[in-house]
C-alpha cells in the first residue's frame, strides 16, 4: 500500500501548489490513499467548508488538522457533516469532529489518526495515552495505521515515533512547516519523519509575509500575520507499506520548489 501525505497547505498559494503538483505526484507514485494536512488552508488559519471541498476535489482522500482547527468559526457547522476530515484526537472529550477514521482502500482498510503535541502548545489531553487507546481499537480491524502528529517540539515528535514503533505503520510530523531530513524506518517497522514541511509560499517565513514577522521580532509589538505571495513549494512524503503486515518498507521525502524542480 502506498500512502501520499502532503504537508500543511498554507492559504491560496498552498491550494494552488496542491492543484499543480498533486496530479503529477499521483501519476509518479500511484498512491492508494492521499492525505493532506489542511489546518492552515484558509488564509493561513483554519478551514472553511468551501476550501474543504476544494482540497477534496483536488485529490485529497482525507484532510487532517491541528492547532488551528477552530480558527474559522464556520467549521463548527460542517465538521460533523463532512466524511473525510479529522482533527487531533486528544482535544478534550466532547469537542466536535473526530480524531481518527478507518477508510477502505481497495480490499484493505487503513486507520488514520490525527494527534497534537503539548510541548510549547495549548494544554490538551495526553497524546501518548490517547494514541494508545485508538491504536488498540484500530488494530482490531487493520494493521495499516497512519498517524499525523501535529507538534512543535522535535523531542515530542521523536518520542511519539519511538513510542509507536512497531504499533503503527507511520508517524509523520506536521506543524513546523520546514521539512526535516530525518526520514527513516524505525527498527520495528514504523516509517517516521519529524516534519514533512509545508505546501504554500516558498519565500515567506513559514508561509507568512516576511516583513511582518521580522518587524514582530524587532519590536515585539503585536502584528497581523498574512499569507505571502510569490513562488510556491510543495512538500510531503510517500510511504510504502508491506501489503500483508502493514510494516513500512520505504519512506521518501517530496520537496518541490524552484531550487528542486519536479521530475517525473
Ligand atoms: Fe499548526
Amino acid at each position: 500500500m502506498n500512502i501520499l501525505f502532503i504537508g500543511d497547505i498554507v492559504g491560496s498559494p498552498g491550494r494552488n501548489a496542491l492543484k499543480e503538483y498533486l496530479p503529477k505526484l499521483k501519476s509518479k507514485y500511484r498512491p492508494d490513499i492521499t492525505i493532506v494536512n489542511s489546518e492552515n488552508a484558509a488564509s493561513g488559519k483554519g478551514l472553511t467548508r468551501k476550501i474543504y471541498h476544494e482540497i477534496h476535489e483536488a485529490g485529497a482522500d482525507l484532510l487532517t488538522m491541528g492547532n488551528h482547527t477552530w480558527d474559522k468559526k464556520e467549521i463548527f457547522e460542517f465538521i460533523d457533516d463532512v466524511p473525510d476530515l479529522i482533527r487531533p484526537a486528544n482535544f478534550p472529550d466532547g469537542n466536535p469532529g473526530k480524531g481518527y477514521i478507518i477508510k477502505k482502500v481497495g480490499n484493505k482498510k487503513i486507520g488514520i489518526i490525527n494527534a497534537q503535541g503539548r510541548t510549547f502548545m495549548p494544554p490538551i489531553d495526553c497524546p501518548f495515552r490517547k494514541l494508545d487507546e485508538i491504536v488498540e481499537e484500530v488494530k482490531q480491524e487493520t494493521p495499516f495505521i497512519f498517524v499525523d502528529f501535529h507538534a512543535e517540539a522535535t523531542s515530542e515528535k521523536l518520542a511519539v515515533g519511538w513510542y509507536l514503533d512497531g504499533k503503527v505503520s507511520a508517524v509523520v510530523g506536521t506543524h513546523t512547516h520546514v521539512q526535516t531530513a530525518d526520514e527513516r524506518i524505525l527498527p520495528n517497522g514504523t516509517a517516521y519523519i519529524t516534519d514533512v514541511g509545508m505546501t504554500g509560499p516558498y519565500d515567506g517565513i513559514l508561509g507568512m509575509d516576511r516583513d511582518v514577522i521580522i518587524q514582530r521580532f524587532l519590536t515585539n509589538l503585536p502584528a497581523r500575520f498574512e499569507v505571502t505571495t510569490g513562488r510556491e513549494q510543495c512538500n510531503g512524503v510517500v510511504i510504502q507499506l508491506d501489503n500483508q503486515t502493514g510494516r513500512a518498507t520505504k519512506i521518501s521525502r517530496i520537496s518541490i520548489n524552484e531550487d528542486r524542480p519536479f521530475f517525473d
